[in-house]
């Protein structure tokens, strides 16, 4: 099937499957850049990352250079990294402190608001040179939810809040599991770039089915290990009590292991000795008598995943940020997280166990990817079927709200997601 950008969408995206062009047509790729990234709110930064006055990062939205900005009054910007006079991007580096940027090709200066403020022999530009003409273009829509910035480009979105709808919930968790509800994400990130469409990444991080084969290896190494041993049964039925995927509506989907997860004091007490573990365990006990549960809690994984549509992914505790590139080229870079208001001893078994994955596991997970991408490329075999779950009699529970409840193992954030995707760009 030949598709172009007047395509009719809803060809493509049916209600148990998708078509293999949605992964593999660069022109699909083109219009998901202007209408799914173009219209939606997208995740930008975290404001750990540009802490004070006067600092930035770079980043994309889709495919468009930006620079996040705070200005001196510590508002925050966010403008396309894009000369305006012949589209050098302005700011190369990838975080700092900067009042203005000047563009390394011909020297025209912006403040970190985005207007022009400089060009060299101004004099040579005539009367008619209207340098108010000439600012950074700006992304219109900025808005923070507890400290994670989201931009769009489209005057008629709904506020940031009203779009997050019933995902704030678990975020709201995710957050306060810190005192004081402090996040905290570094610049310095692990960054992969794999072969393959972005949608993969997005496919895979509400998809409870993969786990129990893909990652058997880490599971497996887990066990030996002595670590949790209802991790081997993620992606089963597990023996107490279900753990289920959400799809909470506007592309967003969240899994929830909590049920299987008996607390810090069942899981450290599975735990055999072992070097390093055991000592900050006991430091952590005797230092810290009464807040001793808490803490350890913090150093276990947080038992939800979260996908925020289009691009950020909340696994345990990381944030994970897909970058398309191209229509079969996809950067993930995970930003490992530390908390506010506890001793560093805590950050530094928490940044423990943010080591399993992408280390061990990711890199199961971008062999899935780029081995779909293969496969895709069969013009023969159309279909991408999606519908596990269908058809068996009271798995799914759709509430009032319109939020459907399944079990892990169910591909309902993949049928979910998609209706949004149908949405955006059949507009
Ligand atoms: Fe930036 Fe010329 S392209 S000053
Ligand atoms: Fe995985």
């Amino acid at each position: 099937m030949t598709v172009s950008s007047t395509h009719s969408y809803d060809e493509l995206v049916q209600h148990d499957r998708v078509h293999r062009t949605l992964y593999t047509d660069p022109s699909i790729f083109d219009d998901e850049m202007r209408r799914v990234f173009g219209r939606t709110w997208v995740y930008l930064a975290h404001e750990s990352q540009v802490p004070t006055p006067n600092s930035y990062r770079t980043g994309y939205l889709g495919l468009r250079p930006i620079i996040v900005t705070r200005d001196r009054a510590g508002e925050l910007h966010a403008l396309f990294n894009r000369c305006t006079h012949r589209a050098a991007t302005v700011c190369r580096d990838e975080s700092g402190t900067a009042k203005n940027f000047q563009c390394p090709y011909h020297g025209w200066t912006f403040k970190n608001t985005g207007q022009l403020v400089g060009v060299p022999w101004p004099d040579a530009y005539g009367p008619d040179f209207e340098r108010t003409d000439l600012n950074l273009g700006v992304v219109p829509r900025v808005e923070s939810y507890r400290g994670f910035v989201f931009g769009t480009l489209n005057a008629d979105a709904p506020p940031l809040a009203e779009h997050l709808g019933p995902v704030r919930e678990p975020l709201d968790y995710w957050i306060d599991r810190a005192p004081g509800g402090e996040v905290f994400l570094r610049n310095s990130a692990h960054r992969m770039v794999y072969r393959g469409n972005w949608k993969l990444a997005y496919d895979n991080a509400g998809d409870g089915y993969h786990p129990a084969f893909s990652h058997r290896s880490l599971l497996q190494m887990a066990e030996r290990l002595g670590e949790s041993k209802d991790m081997t049964y993620f992606g089963r039925t597990p023996d107490r009590g279900p753990m289920y995927v959400q799809y909470l509506g506007n592309g967003h989907t969240f899994i929830d292991q909590r049920p299987s997860y008996d607390g810090p004091g069942a899981f450290w007490a599975n735990q055999r000795p072992q070097p390093g573990r055991e000592v900050f365990e006991e430091l952590i006990r005797s230092e810290y008598p009464d807040d001793a549960l808490r803490y350890l809690d913090l150093t276990v994984g947080a038992q939800i995943n979260l996908n925020i549509f289009p691009n950020l992914l909340i696994i345990g505790n990381q944030v994970q940020v897909i970058e398309p590139l191209a229509v079969d080229r996809t950067q993930l870079t995970w930003y490992a997280t530390t908390v506010g208001g506890v001793p560093d001893e805590v950050n530094v078994l928490r940044m423990r166990t943010q080591e399993d994955f992408p280390a061990f596991g990711e890199p199961d997970d971008q062999a899935n990817f780029e081995e779909a991408q293969r496969g895709l490329s069969i013009p023969e075999v159309a279909w991408v079927q999606m519908n596990r779950g269908f058809g068996v009699e009271g798995r799914q529970k759709v509430d009032a709200d319109g939020v459907v409840t399944g079990p892990v193992t169910d591909e309902l954030h993949m049928r979910g997601y998609y209706q949004e995707w149908l949405r955006l760009m059949s507009r």
